[in-house]
């Protein structure tokens, strides 16, 4: 916002419910002066009224101004950065342009009628927020009016693993994978939907399960249906809710997804994509071989939702938590805990691969290799390879395993060791691939010994440094 550049500039900030952007603007607004106004659903008329009002407030105006369409409106809150900076947010844009679907074009004729060189230039900086992440991405997109208007586009995201630690003031690494892996890194589920209760030990996390989040009397037990409910493109939420499952249960890829909630998988295509758009699923090309893509929950209480709280759903509302808790241990194991320490380990190494391996990583994904003399597959849940370069071979920097549950062994070396003698087969190269164990319950003394320059070993302590 500190941009002193002479002409209006417009910033589009999004980014899925309950991350933080109000709370964020609102700072900014208040910080630099500016002007804060979040629109509510409602007609044109009623929005134009409550803007009108908020803007005579701002202005310490003795009535609300009266605006008697959005042109008016707009070229109020542009003089507002006459001669000097202005900052001016308006939160919620979608609902604006629901009710008003001309606003965007409308925004952007009083956008070039207010440059430079038009001489009543305006020196707004104009904010436009929304959450409704597929309206918001539609904003700027392909020849939408807004295209090449706006000079930030800031996507708003969870905390990552470690700033949730920090955030949940969790400072036993391994009660912070099992928090994040139920909660994940909104903000607002720490604050309003739990009223801060964070559990207190690794002994007390049971007893927060039941009490904060499988308790009907708390937010967070409905919130991830809401996730879905506000997503304005979703129509069938049943058809959504059993995609979320079969991916929930471990079905990443399309054909395996198509199969578990029984139809074709051609029927798949337009779920998957809306989810997508909402920024609740996210696709990752395999790290060996493209076109095998895999499908993952971005928002872990979906996960949570979809393997704990679903199948339960009669027995949860009846109050009965704890029971459901009880019963369901080994499934949030396997289900939920295991492949998110995957996916934190993945984080892990894309925002310290560097450190870690002494070279910058193209990309951090999980790889199938297949094994054609065993008849078998190898599921590498961390491979970091090095940028493509044409015309030579693609680079492993690393492939690496990781173990929630299990202590390591060799046995975990040597299925890496395995992985990476195939791939140099298969034309990689593998001439100084790091092999690492990454481990929720630690090494056996064998694979402690086997540690060196080419065997990393990666414990709870380490990817929380
Ligand atoms: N950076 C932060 N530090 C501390 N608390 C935060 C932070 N960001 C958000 N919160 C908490 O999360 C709550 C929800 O944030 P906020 O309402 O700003 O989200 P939002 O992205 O605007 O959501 P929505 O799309 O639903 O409007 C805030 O009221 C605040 O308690
Ligand atoms: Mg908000």
């Amino acid at each position: 916002m500190a941009d002193d550049r002479p002409e209006v500039t417009l910033g589009v900030v999004s980014g899925r419910r309950r991350q933080g952007k109000t709370y964020l603007l609102r700072a900014l607004a208040q910080a630099a002066g500016g002007f804060f106004f979040e629109a509510v659903q409602g007609t044109e008329a009623e929005s134009l009224r409550m803007l009108g009002a908020d803007l005579a407030a701002h202005l310490g105006a003795p009535a609300p101004l009266s605006f008697g369409d959005w042109d008016e409106a707009l070229a109020a809150l542009l003089d507002l950065g006459s001669g000097q900076p202005h900052t001016v947010i308006i939160d919620e844009f979608p609902y604006l342009a629901d009710a008003s679907p001309s606003l965007p074009s409308l925004l952007r004729r009083a956008l070039d009628r207010r440059g430079p060189s038009q001489g009543a230039g305006s020196r707004v900086r104009l904010l436009l927020c929304g959450s409704a992440m597929s309206v918001m991405g539609r904003l700027l997109a392909g020849n939408a009016p807004l295209r090449g208007r706006a000079g930030l586009e800031l996507v708003l995201s969870p905390f990552g693993f470690a700033e949730s630690a920090r955030f949940w003031g969790l400072h036993d690494p391994h009660l912070a994978v099992l928090v994040h892996a139920v909660v994940g890194g909104t903000p607002a589920y720490r604050r309003q939907f739990v009223r801060d209760d964070a559990p207190a030990s690794l002994d007390d996390f049971d007893d927060w399960v039941a009490r904060a989040v499988l308790n009907p009397d708390r937010p967070l037990m409905r919130e991830a249906r809401y996730l879905l409910a506000e997503e304005s493109d979703i129509r069938d939420p049943a058809l959504y809710h059993s995609v979320l499952a079969a991916v929930a249960n471990g079905n990443a890829r399309w054909g395996a997804i198509a199969a578990y909630i029984g139809r074709k998988s051609s029927d798949i295509a337009h779920p998957l994509n809306v989810l997508e758009d909402c920024g609740l699923i996210i696709k990752d090309e395999d790290a060996f071989r493209s076109g095998r893509a895999r499908y993952r929950i971005t928002e872990p209480l979906i996960t949570f939702y979809e393997a704990i709280m679903r199948p339960r759903w009669a027995d949860l509302e009846a109050g009965l938590g704890g029971q459901v808790w009880a019963d369901s241990r080994q499934q949030f194991s396997s289900a939920v805990a295991g492949p998110h320490f995957e996916s934190v380990c993945r984080d892990f190494a894309r925002a310290r691969g560097r450190e870690m391996f002494g070279r910058a990583a193209g990309i951090v994904a999980a790889g199938t290799v297949s094994d054609p003399a065993r008849r078998s597959q190898i599921e590498v849940d961390v491979a970091v390879l090095g940028p493509a370069v044409p015309g030579e071979p693609r680079r492993v920097i690393s492939l690496g395993e990781a173990k929630w549950g299990d202590t390591m062994g060799l046995r975990h070396l040597g299925r890496l060791r395995r992985a990476r003698d195939l791939l140099a087969a298969g034309g990689f190269d593998t001439s100084e691939t790091v092999l690492a164990c990454y481990a929720g319950a630690g090494f056996d003394a064998e694979l402690r010994a086997a540690a060196g320059p080419e065997v990393l070993l990666a414990d709870l302590a380490a990817i929380y440094a």
